[in-house]
C-alpha cells in the first residue's frame, strides 16, 4: 500500500514551513481533502521556492538537422489543411504547454510561391522572423509588408493576419513567435477566422514603414493608441547598420555586446505588449560574461557563428540554429570568429514579466564572470 507523504517539502530553516507527518496529522489532511481544501504547510515551500525553478530545459535547434523537415511538411500538408504549416520546438520540460521555453511558442512555417494561409485572429500575439527564401508578405489589419530575410515582423494580439509568398518567389521559411502558452495560462484564448478567409488590403504596401519607420521622427498629426507598435515590420538592413554604428560608438554590454531592442516608435516602448524582441551584435572574438535574469529568452541567429553557455552546457551555434535560455538560468555568448561580427535575434515575455514587477537579473561574480562547464 502506497504511503501518502505530506512532508516531502520540509525545510529545516527559520521562517519555512518545517512540520513532520504524524498520524494525527496524516487523519487531518486527510479530512481537509475531502473538504476540497488542505493544509498550505504542506506545500508552501514548493509552491513558492527560493527563487525561479523553470521547468524548461537549455535546448539548441540545429537549422541544418531540421531543414528537409520542414521543407518537406510540404508534400504532406496543404496550408489549407494544416491552417499554418508549422514544425513547432517543443521544450522537453514544456510539452504539454506547447513551449519553447516558459510560457513562449515558436515554430518554423514553410510556404512556396503561391500559396497563402487564412486570415485570422488570435489572443496570443505573434511575431515572425524570415529566415530564408524570396516574395514572402504579412497583411495586418489591411496593411500589407513585404518580407526579406532577417527582417521581423509583429502580428499582435486581436490583429486580422495572413501571410503567404508571391507567385515567382522562392519557398520561405520563418520563425514564428507567440504567447500561446501564457495566454492559455491565463485562460484569456480566442481564435477567429476572417468569414471572407482573406482581408481586403486598405493601404498602400509598406505604408507603416514609410509613416513611422525614420529614425528618431515621428509623424505629425497621425495618432497611435494601440498597445502595439504601429511600425509592424523591421527590416534588417537599417537593424544591421545601427548595430555597427553603435558598435563602433560605444562599449555595449559585457553580457549581451551591443544590444538594440526593437521599439514601438510612438512610445520607445517594446513592440508588444506580452513580447519584446531585440537584435545584438557580438564583435569579433566577443566573449561575454554570464549573467542571468527572469522571463524566457529564445535566440535566433541572424549572422554569424559561436557558442553560449547555459547553466553550464555549451551550445555551439550557426546561422539561423534556434536556442532558449530559461528563466533564471545563467548564461554567456560568445562569438568564435575573430573577423566577423555575430549577430543574434532575440524575443521573450520581459513587458509581460517588466509589467508585472517580476524582472530580476543577477551578475556571476565568481571566477571572473564565467561559468563552469558541467557537460
Ligand atoms: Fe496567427
Ligand atoms: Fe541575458
Amino acid at each position: 500500500m502506497n504511503t501518502v507523504v505530506y512532508d516531502a517539502f520540509r525545510e529545516d530553516v527559520i521562517g519555512r514551513s518545517n512540520v513532520r507527518d504524524t498520524p494525527e496529522l496524516v487523519s487531518y489532511y486527510k479530512d481537509l481533502e475531502r473538504l476540497g481544501t488542505a493544509a498550505l504547510w504542506t506545500v508552501a515551500n514548493k509552491i513558492e521556492p527560493w527563487e525561479p525553478k523553470s521547468a524548461s530545459v537549455p535546448m539548441l535547434w540545429r537549422y541544418r538537422d531540421l531543414r528537409e523537415h520542414v521543407l518537406k511538411s510540404v508534400d504532406l500538408v496543404t496550408p489549407e489543411q494544416a491552417g499554418r504549416r508549422v514544425i513547432y520546438f517543443e521544450n522537453p520540460g514544456r510539452k504539454e504547454e506547447a513551449a519553447a521555453v516558459g510560457w513562449l511558442y515558436s515554430g518554423l512555417q514553410v510556404m512556396h510561391p503561391g500559396e497563402n494561409a487564412s486570415a485570422h485572429w488570435h489572443s496570443s500575439s505573434a511575431l515572425r522572423f524570415i529566415m530564408e527564401g524570396r516574395g514572402a508578405y504579412t497583411i495586418v489589419n489591411g496593411h500589407k509588408m513585404t518580407l526579406g530575410a532577417n527582417d521581423f515582423v509583429i502580428t499582435p494580439n486581436g490583429c486580422w493576419h495572413e501571410h503567404g509568398v508571391e507567385e515567382g518567389g522562392l519557398p520561405c521559411i520563418w520563425q514564428d513567435g507567440l504567447d500561446i502558452p501564457l495566454a492559455n495560462a491565463m485562460e484569456a484564448g480566442f481564435y477567429g477566422v476572417h468569414p471572407d478567409l482573406h482581408q481586403a488590403i486598405g493601404y498602400p504596401v509598406d505604408d507603416a514603414v514609410s509613416i513611422w519607420g525614420a529614425p528618431g521622427l515621428t509623424p505629425q498629426g497621425v495618432k497611435w493608441n494601440q498597445n502595439y507598435s504601429p511600425l509592424f515590420k523591421y527590416q534588417w538592413e537599417p537593424t544591421y547598420e545601427a548595430l555597427v554604428r553603435y558598435s563602433k560608438a560605444a562599449d555595449g554590454s559585457p553580457f549581451d555586446g551591443h544590444l538594440m531592442n526593437y521599439t514601438n516608435p510612438s512610445t520607445g516602448g517594446p513592440v508588444m505588449a506580452t513580447m519584446g524582441a531585440s537584435m545584438q551584435l557580438l564583435r569579433p572574438g566577443f566573449v561575454g560574461k554570464a549573467h542571468r535574469h527572469t522571463g524566457s529568452f529564445l535566440y535566433q541567429v541572424a549572422k554569424g557563428s559561436g557558442y553560449s553557455i547555459i547553466n553550464g552546457q555549451r551550445f555551439d551555434w550557426q546561422e539561423h540554429d534556434v536556442f532558449c535560455v530559461p528563466s533564471w538560468a545563467w548564461h554567456e555568448h560568445v562569438n568564435t570568429s575573430q573577423t566577423d561580427d555575430a549577430c543574434l535575434f532575440c524575443f521573450n515575455d520581459l513587458p509581460a514579466i517588466q509589467s508585472m514587477g517580476f524582472y530580476r537579473e543577477e551578475a556571476l561574480a565568481d571566477n571572473s564572470g564565467h561559468q563552469p562547464l558541467t557537460t
